[in-house]
């Protein structure tokens, strides 16, 4: 039996491994910095989504060791029955005054957050229309809900509203990106609200990229545009990326968050995030808030980066964000580069289908308020070389 099964799937391995598809995972021996440990050597970091340094921040770790002091490890269960503490209250109420929402409600992941909003809030007989390039776990909750769901073309509102004028569900749900996580660059939410308002239609964003990066406060895309709970209703960010811990989070109405607490079954179904990270992530809020200067220092890099790409003809795509991607050929190219940035002391995501269109492999740089002037400039000529 289990032999039988171990062959079908090796097929499926060997399959991917001919397309150049296969995927390894590097083993890190160091905390997330601008420099990593790997394989005994250190490689400058271009490819985490710790944008702003705080993975690795000291207030934020000793606010995670006074929270294991108060709470222990783990929440021993889950929301609904006795895991949902005070600190998991309070960062709620810290994030929904953040981002200027009524209510806000913690999930384990981002991953689970996405896939539970939108399988709680769309079924059988609704329609979910989502951009033909958002995130996994949104296009994963749009098909776990089975309502009718559809891709709408990257960033088009004409197709979206040609949709929308078509379907005759009475629930309508579109859900973006704010900022495409392959991509960088950002969704278009004012015209987005402008067709959901509409056609009466409910719009989900997911700005796990732009929260901590985006805005005066590091609100995130809804800041930076003026985009209140009336525009965006259902809104989605992480707090593994910019805020350096880990979970996620959707803000919105009361009763948008009550919705969600009695139907979104990765929130029910599943153990609270240990108190200790909910208390790490609430200090870490307020660096986010306090300083700007990583914000500021970030905008800068970007800016470098792109001046110095475009001297060394790299194929850039059109991104303003830490998210800086270079397109590549083909796939064999993508791996080659990779592997020689990789001998030169750089690491950066190596993106493959299916992850990412056919044909469209990329280096995704990310950029972080870690990085020096030196570090970005070391890269370019690495770039060149490689
Ligand atoms: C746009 C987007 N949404 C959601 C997620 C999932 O978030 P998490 O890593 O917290 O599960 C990611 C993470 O990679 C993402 O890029």
């Amino acid at each position: 039996m289990s032999n039988s099964m171990d062959r079908l799937l090796q097929e499926d391995l060997d399959k991917r491994r001919l397309q150049h598809l296969y995927r390894t995972r590097v083993r890190v021996d160091s905390a997330c910095s601008d420099q990593l440990s790997v394989d005994g050597k250190l490689v400058h970091n271009f490819c985490s989504n710790d944008y702003l340094g705080l993975a690795n921040n000291t207030v934020i770790a000793n606010a995670f060791k006074k929270g294991i002091d108060d709470y222990g490890t783990g929440s021993g269960a889950s929301h609904l029955i006795s895991g949902h503490s005070k600190a998991h209250c309070d960062l709620e109420q810290q994030l929904a005054e953040f981002t200027g929402r009524p209510k806000a409600l913690l999930f384990s992941s981002g991953y689970m957050a996405n896939m539970g909003v939108i399988a709680a809030l769309a079924g059988r007989g609704d329609t979910v229309l989502e951009d033909y390039v958002n995130h996994a776990s949104l296009l994963d909750g749009g098909l776990l809900s089975r309502a009718k769901f559809q891709r709408y073309k990257h960033k088009n509102c004409i197709d979206l509203e040609a949709k929308l004028n078509a379907s005759c569900s009475a629930r309508k749900l579109v859900v973006t990106d704010g900022v495409f996580s392959m991509d960088g660059d950002v969704a278009p939410v004012v015209e987005l609200a402008n067709v959901c308002q509409n056609t009466n239609a409910w719009l989900m964003v997911d700005d796990a990229h732009g929260f901590g990066v985006l805005g005066n406060t590091g609100a995130g895309l809804v800041e930076e545009l003026g985009l209140g709970v009336d525009q965006v209703p259902i809104l989605m960010g992480t707090l593994g990326k910019a805020f350096g811990t880990y979970g996620a989070f959707v803000a919105g109405t009361e009763t948008l968050i009550e919705t969600l607490v009695q139907f979104s079954r990765s929130y029910i179904y599943t153990t609270a995030p240990p108190p200790a990270v909910a208390i790490a992530t609430s200090a870490s809020l307020e660096l986010v808030k306090k300083e700007q200067w990583r914000r500021d220092k970030l905008k800068q890099l970007i800016v470098r980066f792109r001046a110095g790409a475009e001297q060394i003809g790299l194929s850039l795509m059109h991104s303003n964000t830490p998210i800086q991607p270079v397109l590549m050929e083909s796939d064999t190219q993508l791996l080659e580069t990779n592997n020689k940035l990789l001998e030169c002391g750089f690491m950066v995501g190596a993106i493959r289908p299916p992850t990412v269109p056919k044909g469209t492999g990329r280096l995704r740089i990310t950029l972080s308020a870690s990085h020096s002037e030196q570090q970005v400039d070391a890269l370019l000529d690495a770039l060149d070389r490689c």
